[in-house]
């Protein structure tokens, strides 16, 4: 008998901490909510707990120690090595804080996302929970999009609002950011699954 069931979209996880994203992502496959599978997990940072929470996956957990590698290219060519070696369709970086090369976004045109926890183009960089509490916005939230060259820009596929409380401080607010990339970005991970995200002259189109 052929076999006419398609294969599953194949995730593969950058990552640099706790991996807290990369849980919920495990979670929502686990509970039928997101149709795709995690080939491999990729960190710069080889003590990252976020690679301890792949292996109790069991998911391929691969630490890449930038010390190691003549430079930025040379690290991201190993990283993406490791992507094809694993037959990743689909890039994901989650809390993944180094800058990724044309090395990688050029073997993956439109197919690697970021994900940030302000409500872009407010707030780039690494301090986005900070920077919002200190500007004394009412608003915040979280983004995914498309990632290219330059850090937290490229082309936004989801934005959710969370608001900034009277008494919040750092770490009520970032609790209930974080509350919320775990439900947005297994959701934005299931529309890639289905096949309906595309760009189109820089901005992404989500067919209904
Ligand atoms: C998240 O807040 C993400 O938006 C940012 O880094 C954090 C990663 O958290 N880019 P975790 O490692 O998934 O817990």
């Amino acid at each position: 008998m052929s076999d006419i069931s398609s294969k599953k979209l194949q995730l593969g996880i950058l990552l640099s901490g706790g991996g807290s994203n990369l849980q919920a992502i495990v979670d929502a496959i686990d509970a039928g909510h997101l149709d795709a599978e995690i080939s491999v997990v990729i960190s710069n940072k080889p003590d990252a707990y976020g690679l301890e929470r792949a292996k109790i996956a069991g998911i391929s957990a691969i630490g890449l120690n930038p010390k190691d590698f003549a430079d930025r290219n040379a690290f991201d060519q190993a990283a993406l090595n490791e992507l094809r070696k694993h037959q990743v369709d689909w890039v994901v970086m989650a809390g993944y804080m180094r800058l990724l090369t044309s090395t990688v976004l050029d073997a993956y045109p439109n197919k690697v996302l970021n994900l940030h926890p302000s409500l872009l183009p407010s707030f780039v960089g690494a301090h986005a929970i900070r920077d919002a509490l200190a500007a004394g916005v009412r608003m915040t939230g979280v983004t995914v999009h498309i990632a290219n060259e330059i850090f937290d820009e490229g082309p936004i596929i989801a934005q959710r609002a969370v608001p900034v409380l009277q008494d919040d401080n750092h770490d009520s607010l970032a609790q209930r950011i974080h509350a919320v990339e775990h439900e947005l970005y297994p959701e934005v991970l299931q529309l890639v699954a289905e096949g309906r995200i595309s760009v189109s002259s820089g901005r992404v189109r989500i067919e209904e």
